[in-house]
């Protein structure tokens, strides 16, 4: 990021907290009347996997299995690492795959993040996912034999061996994800990850044609690759074989969608499909004392985190950190807290030499020596947007932060760094929450209303159901038939009545053809009547 940009951004920010609106910051009692579930149902035992963790992966899922939890059932997490936190969720067990999952140490990785993100960086999820499969698919196996797993609850992202370990053991998996278009595509809806629009609804023929066949097509043709080597795997170790586990959850079982309309483009989903985000805790960490005082003592903070996961170049983290320093000095923020979970000391310049010649020593403000900069690892995320003096959101754009930033009404600033945080990033702007200030002011409150989440209650009942449904069949752990639309099984033709609008326009065709058939003949056969033909000779009388 060059110093333009960062003017640019550092303009935006002024206008943003000039603009400011204050919102009322909605309460999140949750109102939820407790059903007699537990009457004659006994408490039921639930896997939580996600392979590769991260609080913005796992705390959505943890706020719903919170639930479950409080209804009696007995919930055991699976990932990589310790889930840090884990004080917020006291009464969920916890059970690692092994040390915290680095994303740093996949080469690959490091360098797909400074470049521009699009669907042919992801083979390094694929082989990751591969390379770890075999390990993760006899521990959740393990876990669930000994654990007497009722149901899996497996986020669906680089997780095929969760959703594999359910289904091999019969028991109903659910699973759970952010990004709708992952099992839901609609053919108006793209991705900036297509490098698309989120909407093809205003954009041209040709862009059409390449965001719904040359793009898909060519991803398909990554995937396909993947898949076969996965599939050799599974082949080796007994497993059943499927193109894609994702996309065989979204034909067969329940998804739970941590988005929301309003957000999230609208579109129909069959009922085995459910949004039911923003998922939002019942209660969030509070300030510690001290960012506590520090947020207090400043009026106008600018808070920067870009979820656990990410990270950038030490180029790019001295330019941040340079250019926060001098929106200190030219008082556009007064305070800056800044979450810096992936990035240790030297993965900044020792020294920044500021734009009026002053220098500054990294390791002083990395160590909070400087009075209006406070570094911490992990910020308690909401309470610190939920705080009045916290006049921006600096953000990379990831679904938590993003709900929990519409949630709070703060104003968002969103570098999205991979991932779905790209289309993060123009929903908010759609929305009207980044960039585009008078739009924020009309629909922050909308928003609001609509998200007051209760849902993650839904999310828990929808599990229920699915924990508590009569069992007809062996298989009915593996397909969800009730819900499921008839078009899944009838195939894409049938399903699509291609056959029946094929026929229609082949009777179309046909009758067209026959009258114009007719015509020519018809003319034909007058012309010889009117033209004498030339073999007659002309009659003369
Ligand atoms: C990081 O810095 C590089 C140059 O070192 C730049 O090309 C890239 O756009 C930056 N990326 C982000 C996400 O800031
Ligand atoms: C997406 O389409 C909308 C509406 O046409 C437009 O305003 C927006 O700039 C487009 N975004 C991109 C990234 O092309
Ligand atoms: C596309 O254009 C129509 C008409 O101008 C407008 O109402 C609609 O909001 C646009 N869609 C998007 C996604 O920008
Ligand atoms: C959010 O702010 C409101 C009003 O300032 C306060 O009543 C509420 O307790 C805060 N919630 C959290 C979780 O910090
Ligand atoms: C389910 O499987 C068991 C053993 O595999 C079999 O005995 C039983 O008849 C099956 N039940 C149904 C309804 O298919």
């Amino acid at each position: 990021m060059n110093k333009k940009n960062f003017t640019f951004i550092l303009s935006l920010l002024l206008l943003n907290l000039i603009f400011r609106v204050e919102v009322n910051t909605a309460t999140q009692d949750s109102y939820y009347i407790p059903t007699n579930a537990d009457v004659d149902h006994p408490p039921k035992n639930i896997l939580v996997g996600s392979y590769v963790g991260g609080r913005s992966h796992i705390k959505p899922m943890l706020d719903i299995a919170a639930v479950l939890s409080e209804r009696g059932h007995n919930v055991i997490l699976i990932t990589s690492g310790n889930y840090t936190p884990a004080s917020e969720y006291p009464t969920i067990k916890q059970i690692s795959f092994g040390p915290a999952f680095d994303v740093k140490k996949i080469r690959s990785v490091a360098n797909l993040m400074h470049k521009e993100f699009d669907f042919t960086k992801f083979a390094f999820m694929y082989e990751m996912g591969i390379n770890t499969y075999e390990d993760a698919f006899v521990k959740y196996k393990n876990v669930a034999i000994d654990q007497n797993i009722d149901l899996f609850f497996c986020h669906a992202m680089v997780n095929d061996a969760c959703l594999d370990a359910g289904r091999a053991l019969n028991k109903p998996v659910v699973g759970f994800m952010s990004y709708l278009n992952a099992m839901d595509l609609k053919t108006y809806k793209s991705d900036p990850l297509f490098r698309c629009n989120i909407s093809l609804e205003n954009e041209s023929f040709l862009e059409r044609f390449k965001c719904t066949i040359v793009q898909p097509l060519r991803m398909l043709n990554i995937v396909n690759y993947f898949s076969n080597q996965l599939n050799d795997l599974r082949s080796k170790m007994g497993i059943e074989q499927v193109f894609m586990s994702p996309m065989r959850l979204a034909k067969n079982s329940l998804v739970l969608i941590d988005t929301f309309f309003g957000f999230e483009l609208p579109q129909t989903v069959p009922p085995n499909i459910q949004e039911i985000g923003p998922v939002l805790s019942k209660h969030y960490p509070p300030l510690t004392p001290e960012l506590s005082d520090f947020i207090n003592g400043h009026k106008r903070v600018l808070y920067v985190a870009f979820g656990s996961r990410f990270f950038t170049t030490i180029e790019n983290n001295s330019k941040l950190l340079q250019s926060f320093i001098e929106a200190i000095n030219k008082k556009i923020v007064d305070g800056v807290v800044w979450a810096l979970s992936q990035t240790p000391e030297d993965d900044f310049y020792p020294t920044l030499s500021l734009s009026d010649g002053s220098q500054v020593q990294t390791s002083l403000i990395l160590n909070n020596k400087h009075p209006h900069i406070h570094i911490l690892k992990f910020a308690p995320q909401f309470a610190v947007l939920n705080h009045t003096n916290t006049k921006l959101f600096f953000s990379h754009g990831g679904a938590g932060s993003t709900h929990e930033s519409l949630f709070t009404g703060t104003p968002m600033l969103v570098i999205p760094l991979g991932g779905d945080q790209l289309g993060n990033a123009q929903k908010v702007e759609l929305a009207g929450m980044a960039l585009s200030v008078n739009k924020f002011a009309l629909d922050v409150n909308d928003i609001i209303k609509h998200t007051k989440s209760k849902r993650k209650y839904r999310a828990a009942d929808l599990i229920e159901y699915i924990l508590y449904r009569n069992n007809l069949d062996n298989d009915s752990n593996k397909e969800l038939k009730e819900w499921l639309p008839a078009s899944t099984r009838m195939g894409f033709i049938k399903g699509n009545n291609y056959d029946i609008y094929g026929t229609i326009l082949g009777i179309a065709l046909g009758l067209i053809g026959g009258i114009l058939w007719i015509t020519i003949k018809s003319i034909k056969f007058i012309a010889k009547k009117i033209s004498p033909s030339p073999n007659q000779k002309p009659k003369r009388e």
